[in-house]
This record gives C-alpha cells, structure tokens and sequence, in this order.
C-alpha cells in the first residue's frame, strides 16, 4: 500500500493541521516527518479549538495510529503539555501514540543556544521561534545528537550532561545577555522525561514498512513550508529539516517509490512570519484587512503574520519541487468582500521579466509583477458545495489551475472540519 504525503507549498500555517483532520478517515497511520514545536497545526471542530506541535493531526481519531518520525525534533516538556490539553477528548496515548528512537531531543540548552543564536544576529536574525530547532538539527547533523532512544540506556545522564556543558561553554562564546535558570529548566525537563517514558518508544522505520506490507495506508504530514525548505527556501530564512517531499523519505524511512499523492496545501493568499524576503507582501489596506479577517497570528509564538497576495511564481516552483498531484486551497473565506484579488504571475529582476525565482530573492532589484481580478463578496462559510462557488472565484481558481496544471480537489472556507468543499 503506498503513502500519501501532505505538505505546505508557502511559508507555513497553510492550514495543513485541518486538512490531515479532515482526511485522516481514510488511513491506518499519520506520520510526522520533520520540524518540531516550532510548528503549530489548529484543529478546530465541535466548536473546540486545540494546536498541535510535536503530535501528528491524526491524533483525534481514536482508532487510528499516530507516529512521530526520526526526522522529528522532540521537546518532552512541550509535548507533555501537548497531551495533557487533549486529555479533554479522551484521547488514549499509550494506545494510539508511537515516538521513532532516531527522533531527537531538544534539550533546555539547545533552546537557550537558540535564543544566544538569534541575539548575537542582531537586526539580522532568523526570526526564529525559539524552540531550539535550528541548534538541535546541528547537534544531529555534527552527530553530536541526543536522541529518545538514548533514554533507554542506563547511562544516559552522562551523555546528558556531557551535552549540556559544551552547549554551556557555546552560549558563553556568544557573550550575550540571557536571562534563565538552567536548574528550573532542567528539572522542568527530567520530569517531562520521565512522562515521555510512558509512550511507545518504536523503530518506526520496521513499523511502517510492516505497515506497508500488510496493506495499511499512512498520510505523512509534513511541518512549516516548501519556502522554508533548508535546501530549497529562501535561505538563510528558512527553518532547519527539509520541509519537502524528500524529507518525508528520510524523516520516516519509506522509499520514493512507495509515495503515491503529493498533497499541496497553500492559502488562497500568501503569509509569512519571521524575518526574510516576501515579494508580494503588503503594507496597504488589503494587507491589514487579510491579517484582520484571516487572524494571522502565530499558533506557536503570537506573532502576526506578514501578509500579501498569492505568488504563483513561488507556488509553481514548490509544486514542481514536491511534485504535487493534487492540491488544497486554504482561507479562501478570508478574501470575501475584497474588490480585487491579485496573484503575482511573474517578477521584474535586474532589468528583465522572470518566471523563476531567482538565487536571491531579497535582491532589491525583484518586483512582482500582478495579473488582477474581480473579487466576490459572498459568504462562503455558509456554502454546503463547491457547486455553489461564485463565478469570480471559480475563475480565480481555474487561473491556477491552468497555470499549475494541478487540480485543487479541496477549497477550505474556514477553520471548522465542517468548511470543507471538495471538488
Ligand atoms: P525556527 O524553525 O524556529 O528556527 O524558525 C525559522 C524560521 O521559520 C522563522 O522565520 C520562523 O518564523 C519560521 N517558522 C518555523 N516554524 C514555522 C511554522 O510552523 N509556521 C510558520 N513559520 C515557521
């Protein structure tokens, strides 16, 4: 049986958490493949809204199996928390939850060399979350790494503390001013990890290709954006996993060949949260009225999210990248009442028109280059079916779809799992 994978074509918070909800029916097991507490997936239905970080969106279907991939980085304090807010829907864990041993740990260190990181950058910084990510995946790739199933081993205080002290010994190169106390940090840790010790510590590699063989179908849901791919986003404003397809075959283990649809997520506008170039972001009144109606504020940090209109330059790059099959679109709602909707069709770079995006999109030289059309003013939460889509926007979305040559079988009029229209 073959994987389905489903990722974010922008720069995150597409709405990927509700999409998985929503088609989390249809499969034996939700894996997550990468990123860590950085992410934040809203879930919101029986008027009940929780956010997820570590735990995949699947988690809610009681029958079905959840899995935290090795290409996850895992904060037991913060996962912790995690499970006690959905203890309200009953949710068994020990049933339903399964953590990868290759998965790795952050430790309360790793977050202070974050947050060392981000101060020592200045008015250059990453804009990081502060969760501790960026240090985590150095510490894996330099195979310095603490991972969970290092919990296993009687010794694993040493390689704790072995950690911790150079990490201490790097926030003092930084030289700059934290304010913390390691000790309520640390105890804060130690005993998340003792409570991380009661879920299912798997090789999740073995329990997925056993899960293929015997016919089980898995969605891999995937964290943040194609945009922020560490490979393919727009460097060095990018996260630090690759947030692309092919991070789905390292994060969990299962080969290109068993992947079958490639779903795209993106929003029928453009965010962005963090420092970094956005070419189509804007600074007038659609831009305001987008953050407002759209409330495009941070699920993790409560940030507000920049705000422009839809890049087709940058969307046709990540489908190509991921190879999307097919594709979802998200917040659609939020563009009701708007007299005109743009979507940027090309850029104007160093003298010349562009299709492409080019090395360096911060370059002061690249302006997005518009087509515009007619907005529509009806309220969509209210539609039952995508038959019933204004006319403005069915030509909004066959441009797309012309363009990407893609379908869009999913069009989300807002964040209930009930706002779903499939096409
Ligand atoms: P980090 O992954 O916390 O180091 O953050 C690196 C960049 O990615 C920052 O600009 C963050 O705002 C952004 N980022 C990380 N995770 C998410 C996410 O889940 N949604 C949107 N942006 C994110």
């Amino acid at each position: 049986m073959a994987v389905d994978l489903l990722l974010g074509l922008q720069w995150g918070d597409e709405g990927k958490g509700k999409i998985v909800d929503v088609l989390t029916s249809k499969y034996d097991i939700i894996a997550r493949f990468q990123g860590g507490p950085n992410a934040g997936h809203t879930l919101v239905f029986n008027e009940k809204k929780y956010v997820l970080h570590t735990i995949p969106s699947g988690i809610f279907h009681k029958e079905k199996i959840n899995l935290i991939g090795n290409g996850v980085v895992i904060d037991p304090v913060i996962l912790n928390k995690e499970i006690e807010n959905i203890k309200a829907e009953y949710v068994d864990i020990t049933k339903t939850l399964f953590i990868s041993r290759k998965a790795h740990l952050i430790l309360p260190t790793h977050r202070l060399l974050d947050a060392a990181s981000e101060k020592s950058k200045g008015k250059n910084k990453i804009g990081s979350t502060l969760k501790g990510i960026g240090p985590t995946y150095m510490d894996k790739t330099g195979r310095n790494g603490f991972r969970v199933g290092d919990l296993e081993n009687e010794n694993w205080k040493t390689k704790y503390d072995e950690l911790s002290k150079k990490h201490q010994q790097l926030i003092n190169f930084y030289n700059v001013e934290l304010n913390f106390s390691l000790e309520n940090l640390e105890s804060e840790f130690f005993a998340a990890i003792e409570k991380l010790r009661k879920i299912n510590f798997v090789d999740s590699e073995n329990l997925l290709l056993k899960s293929q063989e015997s016919d089980k179908s898995i969605l891999a849901e995937g964290a943040q954006g194609s945009l922020l791919d560490i490979d393919f986003g727009t460097y060095p404003y990018v996260t630090s996993s690759n947030t692309t397809a092919a991070g789905a075959c390292t994060g969990l283990g299962i080969s290109p060949n068993s992947i079958n649809d490639v779903f795209g997520i993106f929003k029928a506008y453009t965010t962005r949260v963090g420092s970094g170039p956005f070419p189509t972001e804007l600074f007038d009144e659609y831009g305001k009225k987008m953050s407002k109606i759209g409330n495009e504020f941070g699920a993790t940090t409560g940030r507000p999210r920049r705000c422009g209109w839809l890049d087709l330059v940058a969307l046709k790059y990540a489908c190509k990248i991921n190879g999307v099959t097919k594709l979802m679109m998200m917040k659609t709602d939020v563009l009701s009442g708007f007299d005109k909707v743009l979507i940027c069709t090309k850029y104007k770079y160093r003298g010349q028109v562009i299709e492409n995006l080019p090395y360096d999109l911060s370059d002061s030289s690249l302006e997005p280059i518009f087509e515009e059309f007619q907005g529509w003013s009806e309220d969509l939460r209210k539609l039952e079916s995508a038959d019933d889509l204004p006319e403005n926007l069915n030509n909004y979305i066959n441009f797309l779809e012309i363009q990407l040559n893609i379908p869009i079988v999913i069009v989300s009029v807002g964040p209930d799992r009930k706002e779903t229209l499939f096409r």
